[in-house]
Formats: structure tokens, C-alpha cells, sequence
């Protein structure tokens, strides 16, 4: 069966959608087409329609990871479709699982911090890059990668 799978920032344009991308790359070469469903939103609605940060995007490009999704905000049917919605930093959390609880008993997603998984930091949560210099991407990225590893692990070793 399919896995499908939520990442949840706050804009949906930085973390996010890099979090998407990043765990598209990831999975291309190796798991069968069908196996993962993954998509991206955000818990506010600003940027709805738009690319990602064009910052994050050339980040992410120089690691040949390519971000073509659009902005969207969560909603509540998000909670019936997808299995794992994966959180960037506390105050996401906070906000998902408020939402999940509107959704109640239809809601089948776990909700988790997406660092919960990651093996080589100490951080809790992404930082949000959209307001920092061109490190930040860079940092968003080397923790993402960190977090979809050990994410990837713990799914293969769960079949
Ligand atoms: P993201 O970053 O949550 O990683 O997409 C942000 C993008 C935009 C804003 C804040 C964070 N903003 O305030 O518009």
C-alpha cells in the first residue's frame, strides 16, 4: 500500500517543499513508483500558488535537488489522506496537532517532528531560514537529509 506522507512548515515555500523535494531525490532510484505519496503545505496560507524561495530552490539545486511544488496550506482532509505528517519545528507541531484534533476521529496521521528521525544532530527543530542569510538553506538541507535517512531506515525496517 501506498505511504503517504505530509511535510508541514510554516510558509510552505522554504523547508517544507525542500523536505518534499529532498525525499523525492532520495527514493527515485530505488523504491518502486507508487510505494511513497509525498507532498508539502504550510499552517498559514500567504504564499498559497507560489514557488518555492528562490534562495531555498538554489540551495537545493546545487545538491541536484530540483523544487517544483507550489505553495499550499494544510487542511483538514489532509488528516484522512495522509498516513505521517511531519513537522519542522515546535510551533508547526503545536499547530498540526490542534488542527488534528478538529479533524478528530477521521484523522489516520501520525504527527511527528521531522528531527525526531534525524541520527547526526541535537537540534529539535528546522530553523526557519526565510529571514537569515544563504547558510541557513544550507543548514535547512543538511538536516533534512540527515532526517529523511534515518525516516527511510525506520519505514524499510517497519515492512
Ligand atoms: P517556511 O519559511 O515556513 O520554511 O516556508 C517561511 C516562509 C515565509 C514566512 C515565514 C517562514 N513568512 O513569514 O512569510
Amino acid at each position: 500500500m501506498t505511504k503517504k506522507i505530509l511535510f508541514v512548515c510554516l510558509g510552505n515555500i522554504c523547508r517544507s517543499p525542500a523536505a518534499e523535494a529532498v525525499f523525492c531525490k532520495r527514493i527515485s532510484s530505488e523504491d518502486k513508483p507508487g510505494k511513497y505519496f509525498v507532498d508539502s503545505a504550510g499552517t498559514g496560507g500567504w504564499h498559497i500558488g507560489r514557488l518555492a524561495d528562490s534562495r531555498m530552490r538554489k540551495a537545493a539545486l546545487e545538491r541536484g535537488v530540483v523544487m517544483e511544488s507550489r505553495a499550499r496550506q494544510i487542511g483538514l482532509n489532509d488528516f484522512m489522506n495522509f498516513d505521517l505528517i511531519l513537522t519542522m519545528d515546535n510551533s508547526n507541531f503545536a499547530d498540526v496537532t490542534a488542527l488534528s484534533k478538529q479533524a478528530g476521529s477521521s484523522s489516520k496521521a501520525d504527527v511527528k517532528p521531522i528531527l525526531s528521525f534525524a541520527r547526526n544532530t541535537s537540534l529539535t527543530e528546522v530553523p526557519d531560514p526565510y529571514y537569515g542569510g544563504e547558510q541557513g538553506f544550507d543548514d535547512v538541507l543538511d538536516l533534512l537529509e540527515d532526517a529523511i535517512e534515518g525516516l527511510l531506515f525506520d519505514l524499510n525496517s517497519m515492512e
